[in-house]
């Protein structure tokens, strides 16, 4: 797999990471977990040269950690670790769909217990990369991102990270603490950080790992309508895959197939391979727990779409509904 660094002084890290969300939390949560294939997955994973493995404290709650640091039992030099902070189950099942509802705390006296309870969880001494998974608008970003600088001074964490954050935002951090990564929604569907954020990522050095880069699912064209979702899961709340809305943009999952037919990929590797085109800097980190689907995703590394491959892509119009 190609390298690329997160950031100016971050780790290497392969150029398609993995995220590990879906293993534990969110999606198809009325499924018995499988948690042995996840756990073969993210060793696969590693065998692929794809290193970067994407949690967070609050995915399960905290099972998806567990998760993580079994699988990189005996392994965890062969990881670039990175989980999150600042989010935090309220309600386990109180949500529509009997789904969790989930609130932000970036509090100092919370980052400060959470580091010690996620490498506890990990099975490690020390993350490569510690995010804040939202800015708590009850709390200074200055305040969160300082605790979180002292899981550094301390040697629990490498580097940190944001996640859906403004310009504005990044730059209150930087004057606290170097920014390495900035994670944001980042896909053929969802490209609103092209207008400031990526750039200023790009300008200022900083890594930026688009998650949901498949749409969650969508664009690798797995679901044509609603009730081909599962039950039990976050993504039969989002507006875009409500049915109408959902039949509407199925024309977007087809102008990423037409491109995937024509050059012999898949759509989940045209749709990766659009993030990879737009900038070193950018890491998508894909999710899944099959492994079919790990090694499509890391052969998008190797996937060039031509000028026109792109222009086509990038004129495909914007979804109908609002991502949350
Ligand atoms: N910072 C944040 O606030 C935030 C928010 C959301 C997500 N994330 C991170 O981003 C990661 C990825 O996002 P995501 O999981 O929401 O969405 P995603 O990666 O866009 O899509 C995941 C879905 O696509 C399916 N899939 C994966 N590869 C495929 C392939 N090659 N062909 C067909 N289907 C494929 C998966 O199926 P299976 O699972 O059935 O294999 C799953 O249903 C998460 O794991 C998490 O680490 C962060």
């Amino acid at each position: 797999m190609r390298t690329t660094t997160l950031g100016t002084h971050g780790p290497q890290v392969g150029v398609i990471g993995l995220g590990a969300m879906g293993m534990s939390f969110m999606y198809d949560m009325a499924t018995p977990r499988d948690d042995a294939t996840s756990v073969s997955v993210i060793h696969q994973a590693l065998d692929l040269g794809v290193t970067l493995i994407d949690t967070a404290d609050v995915y399960g709650p905290h099972t998806n950690e567990e998760l993580v640091g079994r699988a990189l039992a005996g392994r965890r030099d062969r990881a670039v670790l990175a989980t999150k902070v600042g989010r935090v189950v309220v309600d386990p099942t109180g949500g529509q769909d009997n789904l969790p509802v989930i609130a932000s705390d970036g509090r100092p006296e919370h980052v400060r217990a959470s580091i010690d309870a996620s490498l506890r969880r990990l099975g490690t001494d020390y993350v490569d990369l510690y995010q804040l998974h939202r800015v708590d608008p009850a709390v200074p970003i200055e305040e969160s991102w300082g605790a979180m600088a002292e899981a550094v001074a301390a040697g629990k964490a490498r580097h940190l990270g944001l996640s859906e954050v403004t310009v504005e935002e990044i730059r209150r951090a930087q004057a606290v603490h170097p920014v390495t990564t900035v994670q944001s929604e980042f896909s053929l569907w969802t490209r609103d950080v092209q207008a400031e954020v990526l750039p200023y990522c790009e300008r200022h050095g900083i890594g930026f790992l688009p998650f949901s880069p498949l749409g969650r699912g969508f664009l690798a064209g797995r679901f044509a309508s609603f009730g081909e979702l599962p039950h039990n899961d976050h993504r039969r709340r989002l507006p875009r895959f409500q049915q109408d809305n959902l039949r509407a943009n199925l024309d977007i999952a087809t102008g990423v197939r037409v491109v995937a037919d024509r050059i012999g990929a898949t759509p989940a590797q045209v749709a990766l391979a659009w993030l990879l085109a737009q900038g070193p800097h950018v890491v998508p980190i894909p999710g899944t727990k099959t492994p079919r689907y790990l090694a499509d995703n890391a052969a998008a590394a190797d996937v060039r779409l031509s000028p026109s491959d792109l222009a086509e892509l990038d004129a495909i119009p914007a979804p109908v509904g609002a991502r949350y």
